[in-house]
């Protein structure tokens, strides 16, 4: 990843940052550009030597990492998680909900226990951070502060075959635009960043397993006709977080290379067409004219 940030370098000195899922793929993204850009950043997921070894590879890029054990799904835990950043720097910034659980399978296989796995760490991971961190700021009356949830484009439109993980992201989003109403008044921002496809370890293993990876090609759902890079929505979330962005309050932002619109667009499928062959389309078309 390139070690250029879209901010400049001091952009978030002083802030304290906690990102859960932190210590892999788009979350460890987003950290290491928090880092670049001056914050002190506390990663959090359930594995902690998988965030000690994130963190100790993170410290090259100078800055302070906190990695913290935290299963979102446990109030108390989120509780703790809290406190010792509180503990350690004595405020907490912003809050990236980033961690996440899902995979494929046809609805119809699975069992109310897989849907409340992904909905418990989805969406109710998001409530248990967000009620932890908010109250308190609320409490302390702390302002200019805030929250950003990593939710996905099919929060709006549904997807087949990830039936819960679409449940519970298009909760988080109605949470972020409810909360930005309601919590603008105590200087609390909340938006979300709505990802495309990204290849990241977490999430290919889990919905491109084995040889769905060569079967079903990204790429060709994506307008710009690329992945996304983790460094892009790096840029974005640091400029969500960072006071640049400081009037934007309940924004869904969309970074995916315009994937959904091009599988909503009623027509988009005439792509497919030769460029050779619209002369004689459009004659087609025109000789229709008066019948
Ligand atoms: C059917 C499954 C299943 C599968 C689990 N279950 N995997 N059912 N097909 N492939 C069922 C289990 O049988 C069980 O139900 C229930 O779900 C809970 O499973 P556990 O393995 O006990 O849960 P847990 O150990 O908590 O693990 C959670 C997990 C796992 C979500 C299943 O994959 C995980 O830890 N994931 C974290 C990282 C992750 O998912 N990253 C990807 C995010 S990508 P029963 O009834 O049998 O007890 C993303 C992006 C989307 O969100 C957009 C991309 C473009
Ligand atoms: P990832 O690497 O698998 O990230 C998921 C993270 O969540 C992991 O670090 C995992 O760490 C953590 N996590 C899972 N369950 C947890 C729990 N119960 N408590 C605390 N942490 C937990 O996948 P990713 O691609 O970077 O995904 C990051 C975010 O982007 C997710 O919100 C995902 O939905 C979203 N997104 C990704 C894409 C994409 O194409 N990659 C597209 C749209 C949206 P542990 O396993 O150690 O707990």
């Amino acid at each position: 990843m390139s070690l250029k940030t879209m901010l400049r370098e001091d952009a978030l000195k002083d802030h304290v940052v906690v990102i859960t899922g932190g210590g892999t793929g788009l979350g460890r993204a987003m950290a290491e550009h928090c880092l670049r850009l001056g914050a002190r950043v506390c990663i959090t997921g359930r594995k902690l030597d998988v965030l000690e070894r994130t963190a100790a590879e993170m410290s090259a890029l100078g800055g302070e990492v906190f990695p913290f054990s935290c299963d979102v799904r446990e109030v108390e835990r989120v509780g703790a998680l809290r406190d010792a950043v509180l503990a350690k720097w004595g405020r907490v910034d912003a809050l990236v909900n980033n961690a996440a659980g899902n995979f494929i399978s046809p609805t119809e296989r699975l069992g109310s226990k897989a849907f409340q796995t992904i909905i418990d760490i989805v969406l109710m991971g998001t409530v248990n951070c967000t009620l932890a961190f908010g109250k308190q700021w609320i409490k302390a009356g702390e302002k200019d502060k805030c929250i950003l949830n990593i939710v996905t484009t099919y929060a709006w439109t549904g997807s087949g075959y990830v039936a819960p993980s679409a449940c519970a992201k298009a909760g988080v989003l109605a949470l972020t635009r409810s909360l930005a109403a309601e919590w603008g008044k105590y200087g609390i921002r909340n938006n979300a960043i709505a990802p495309g496809p990204f290849p990241t370890k977490g999430a290919w293993s889990r919905l491109l397993p084995g040889e769905l990876v060569e079967k079903f090609d990204m790429t060709k759902k994506v307008p710009l006709a690329r992945m996304g890079r983790p460094g892009e929505l790096a840029d974005l979330a640091t400029y969500l977080i960072s006071p640049y962005s400081g009037y934007i309050n309940g924004e869904v932002i969309t970074i995916d290379g315009g994937e959904w619109l091009k599988g909503a667009g009623q027509f988009n499928l005439l792509d497919q067409i030769e460029p050779g062959m619209w002369d004689a389309i459009e004659q087609l078309v025109r000789g229709t004219k008066g019948s």
